[in-house]
């Protein structure tokens, strides 16, 4: 019976092939709308990105990389052969931070990081300023900053919002190189920042360095805490340009490529769910969220939330009001061992908002344990359920494959609609898509869901799946933002 159930409930995710092609002119609509004019749900953001590497690239530089799991920070050489050496540090972002009064506070730390990396790394160049502040010791930088920000120029953006739980009202509408410069001449560090990059064009310049072969990257996908992607555009298909163009007063890039690679902030898309899946799980996260009605997409797929729908889809089962379907209520004792009563801490993070991890998912669907060992010992460790029978696992198994799978699915509506909206398929014989994230590196069988729904989008097809490659680019986006560093400060140098 409470196998039943949880097919039940499984199957409220399901997202069949017809939702998917649905999905997917939707996507292709407001991909199109965003690039007309400013405000769209889906913000299609210029990056100020004008043209992708192609591995030739050298020197060294600076990175840093708020917005994920991890702060990261990275001092990358580029070697100038498709190759490069990074050394870098990782530490999480307190929690108290990411809610922090002041954006000071926040920007404050981020700076101190970067001054405990130098001084660990790059300790000369740091005593030489010291001692002589001098414009030669100067290392520029590229920031990820994995938020929608109206992009402003290659190093000025303005924060439109918030998103994966961080909620910093103050910083809202400033700009956040601005708040990062600050901190770090107050620490008097030897340290510019160059460029302001998403994760996902960060991703898409790290591919595009190291990928093989001469077609160039077309996508830079994240799904991870969250999900977002960027992509390579026509210059002349974004026609909001000409308005951004008379806000800025002047040419402020270079536009000789006639490319520019465009931040989705596809996490946005469709937030009046006129084509997403919407479950009673869902409207209860989302209207328990910091940002009710925004994200709804990302709300979906993306790491921060299949654990939490999750744990509300386990929280019904588990409070089901027949016991005999009822999830953990076992009292039969499926191993013949009396001390095996099912039970649930009173402190159980399936009781706290976000208590369930995406890693718990991806240990989950992985698990192919004899009578799901590792399922029963991750609920015991990870959510405070002692002694769950064989069933009980079964049916959180089931839960957790199908959040996941859907959550997949959807991912292939935002890669397949920009794969078809930008013709690639037509023009290519090879569509390159490089991705990173916990979600995509870690869930068994992300890709080949996406490709299964690939498949089922009829413009794409068989054959179209087959010419689409996906590659990891994990931590892709420290070289991606150094990338742009180097961009940005050649064009310096030619005065532009
Ligand atoms: C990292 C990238 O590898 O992945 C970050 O360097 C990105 O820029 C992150 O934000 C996304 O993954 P997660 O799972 O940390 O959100
Ligand atoms: C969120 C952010 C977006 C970022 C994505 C992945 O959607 O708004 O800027 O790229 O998460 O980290």
């Amino acid at each position: 019976a409470l196998a039943a159930e949880a097919k039940r409930i499984a199957a409220e995710f399901d997202y069949s092939t017809e939702e998917v092609g649905k999905g997917v002119k939707e996507f292709i609509r407001e991909m199109d709308e965003g690039l007309e004019k400013q405000g769209a749900t889906m913000s299609q953001i210029p990056s100020y990105v004008t043209a992708v590497p192609n591995g030739t690239e050298k020197g060294i530089y600076l990175a840093v990389d708020l917005g994920g799991t991890n702060f990261r920070v990275c001092s990358i050489v580029l070697h100038g052969n498709q190759t490069f050496s990074l050394t870098q540090s990782k530490v999480a972002v307190p929690h108290a931070l990411m809610e922090a009064k002041k954006a000071h506070e926040l920007f404050e730390f981020l700076a101190k990081q970067i001054e405990i990396f130098l001084k660990t790394h790059h300790n000369d160049k740091f005593e030489a300023h010291r001692r002589r502040p001098s414009q030669q010791q100067y290392l520029d930088l590229g920031f990820t900053f994995s938020f929608p920000v109206n992009q402003l120029g290659i190093n000025k953006g303005k924060l439109i919002r918030w998103t994966k739980g961080f909620d910093i009202e103050e910083a809202i509408g400033q700009d956040v190189c601005a708040l990062l410069q600050k901190e770090i001449d107050a620490l008097n560090l030897p340290v510019i920042v160059a460029a302001l990059v998403n994760d996902t064009v960060g991703t898409l310049m790290a591919r595009s360095y190291t990928s093989p072969g001469k077609t160039g990257t077309l996508i830079g996908a994240i799904f991870g805490t969250g999900t977002n992607g960027a992509y390579v555009e026509k210059l002349n298909r974004v026609k909001k340009m000409a308005q951004i163009d008379a806000e800025l007063g002047s040419a402020a890039y270079d536009k000789s490529t006639g490319l520019m690679i465009i931040n989705t902030e596809w996490g946005s898309f469709d937030n009046n769910l006129s084509v997403l899946p919407d479950t009673p799980y869902d409207r209860a996260l989302d209207a328990e969220s910091v940002n009710p009605g925004i994200q709804m997409f990302e709300k979906r797929v993306s790491g921060m939330f299949l654990g939490e729908i999750l744990r509300r889809a386990i929280l019904a089962l588990y409070k089901h009001q027949d016991e005999n379907i009822a999830l953990f209520k076992d009292t039969s004792s499926a191993d013949n061992d009396t001390s095996s009563l099912t039970t649930v801490a009173e402190d159980s993070p399936l009781y706290k908002q976000w208590g369930i991890d995406t890693s718990f998912l991806s240990i989950v669907e992985e698990d192919a344990s004899d009578r799901l060992r590792i399922t029963k010992q991750t609920l015991e460790k990870d959510l405070g359920v002692s002694a769950p029978s064989m069933e009980d696992c079964v049916a959180v198994k089931t839960l957790v494959h199908a959040i996941g799978k859907r959550a997949a699915r959807l991912a292939a509506v935002a890669l397949g609609a920009v794969v078809l909206s930008t013709n690639k398929l037509q023009e290519d014989d090879l569509v390159d898509i490089g991705v990173d994230g916990s979600l995509v590196e870690y869930y068994p069988g992300f890709e080949d869901y996406i490709r299964e729904a690939f498949r089922e989008i009829p413009e794409i097809g068989v054959e179209g799946e087959k010419k689409i490659r996906i590659g990891l680019a994990k931590d892709g986006s420290g070289l991606g933002a150094a990338l742009i560093a180097l961009t940005a400060s050649k064009a310096e140098e030619r005065g532009e």
